[in-house]
C-alpha cells in the first residue's frame, strides 16, 4: 500500500510545496483547499487529487473524508490551512479577526483532525492486511506493517509572544497545544503527532492577507534578510515523514539562519567576526 497524504492549505505557499515534495518523493497526496482553479493546476502539475474545501465547514469536512476514504484512503495528515489577520494590538483588534484566526487555525485543524482519525486508522489497518514490508517509507525496516502520521503546522508565534501578535498568537499557541493533547489521546497506537513551527518564511500571501493586501507593507519584513522559502519548510516536513515510522518529531522549530528570534532578524549580510 502506498502512502497517501492528505494536506491542507494545499492552494499556496507552504502546502503547495509541500504536495510537490511529497510527488517528488513518489507519494500520493490529497491537495485541500478553498480556490479550486489552483488546486486543479497543482493536481495537473504533481498527480495530487484535488479536494474543494473550506476546513472551518464541519459539512465540508465531512465530505473531505468520505472523498479521501472512497479514493484510496489515507496514511498521513497535514493540517497546513492558515493564516494571520492584522497586527493591531489587542485593545485596537477586531473580534471578527480574531473569530475567523481561530476558525482556521484551530476549529478547522480540530475538524479535520477528528474526520480523518478513522480514515487514517483504516489505512493502517489496510497496511498490516497488505503485510510488512509492503508500504511505501520506511516501515519494513521496523516491521510495522501500518501507520499513520499527523503534522500540525504551527509557528514560532505560537511559542513566543510579541506585540501586535494578539489573535494570531492566541491562535497558534491554541495549536500547539491541541498537538499536545492528541498525541497523550492518541498514545498507544500506532499514530505519530508531529508539530513544525516555522520562523519567518517568504510566501506569496501569507503577509499580504495579514495586511489586507498592502503589497509594500508586505514586502518589508523580508527586505535585506534571507527568509526561509516554502520549499525549505516542505523539505523539513516531508522528511518528518520519511522516518522509521517509531520516530516522532514532536516539535520541530525550523527558522532561518538570519533570525535567531522572534526579535532578532540579521538585516543585511551575514559575514563571520574578525
Ligand atoms: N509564512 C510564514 O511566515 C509562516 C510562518 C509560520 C507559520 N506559518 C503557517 O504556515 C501555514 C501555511 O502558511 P503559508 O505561508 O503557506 O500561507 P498561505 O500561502 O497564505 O497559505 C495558506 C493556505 O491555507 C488555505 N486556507 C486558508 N483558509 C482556509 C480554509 N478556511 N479552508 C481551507 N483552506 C484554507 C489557503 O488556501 P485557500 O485560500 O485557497 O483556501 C492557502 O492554501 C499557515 O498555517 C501559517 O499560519 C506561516
Amino acid at each position: 500500500m502506498a502512502q497517501r497524504v492528505v494536506v491542507t492549505g494545499a492552494s499556496s505557499g507552504i502546502g503547495a510545496a509541500t504536495v510537490r515534495r511529497f510527488a517528488a518523493r513518489g507519494w500520493e497526496t490529497v491537495a485541500v483547499a478553498r480556490r479550486a482553479d489552483r488546486l486543479h493546476a497543482l493536481a495537473a502539475e504533481t498527480g495530487a487529487h484535488p479536494v474543494v474545501c473550506d476546513v472551518t465547514d464541519e459539512a465540508q469536512v465531512a465530505a473531505l473524508a468520505a472523498e479521501v476514504a472512497a479514493t484510496g484512503g489515507a496514511t498521513g495528515l497535514v493540517n497546513n490551512a492558515g493564516g494571520a489577520l492584522g497586527t493591531e494590538s489587542v485593545e485596537a483588534s477586531s473580534a471578527e479577526d480574531w473569530r475567523r484566526m481561530f476558525e482556521v487555525n484551530v476549529l478547522g485543524l480540530r475538524a479535520v483532525t477528528a474526520a480523518l482519525l478513522p480514515v487514517l486508522r483504516d489505512g493502517i489497518r489496510a497496511g498490516r492486511a497488505a503485510g510488512a514490508g509492503s508500504a511505501a517509507g520506511s516501515g519494513a525496516e521496523v516491521g510495522w506493517p501500518g501507520w499513520a502520521s499527523i503534522l500540525n503546522v504551527t509557528s514560532t508565534a505560537g511559542h513566543q509572544v510579541y506585540a501586535g501578535g494578539g489573535g494570531y498568537n492566541a491562535a497558534k499557541f491554541a495549536a500547539h497545544a491541541v498537538t499536545g493533547v492528541l498525541r497523550l489521546e492518541l498514545a498507544g497506537e500506532p499514530i505519530r503527532v508531529m508539530e513544525l513551527a516555522p520562523g519567518l518564511v517568504h510566501t506569496e500571501e501569507f503577509t499580504l492577507n495579514r495586511l489586507r493586501g498592502d503589497a509594500a507593507a508586505a514586502a518589508k519584513p523580508y527586505e535585506d534578510v534571507l527568509p526561509l522559502r516554502a520549499e525549505d519548510v516542505a523539505a523539513v516536513l516531508v522528511d518528518a515523514f520519511s522516518q522509521p515510522p517509531h520516530v516522532n518529531q514532536d516539535l520541530i522549530v525550523l527558522r532561518p539562519v538570519a533570525q535567531s528570534s522572534v526579535f532578532h532578524t540579521h538585516r543585511g549580510p551575514l559575514e563571520p567576526r574578525a
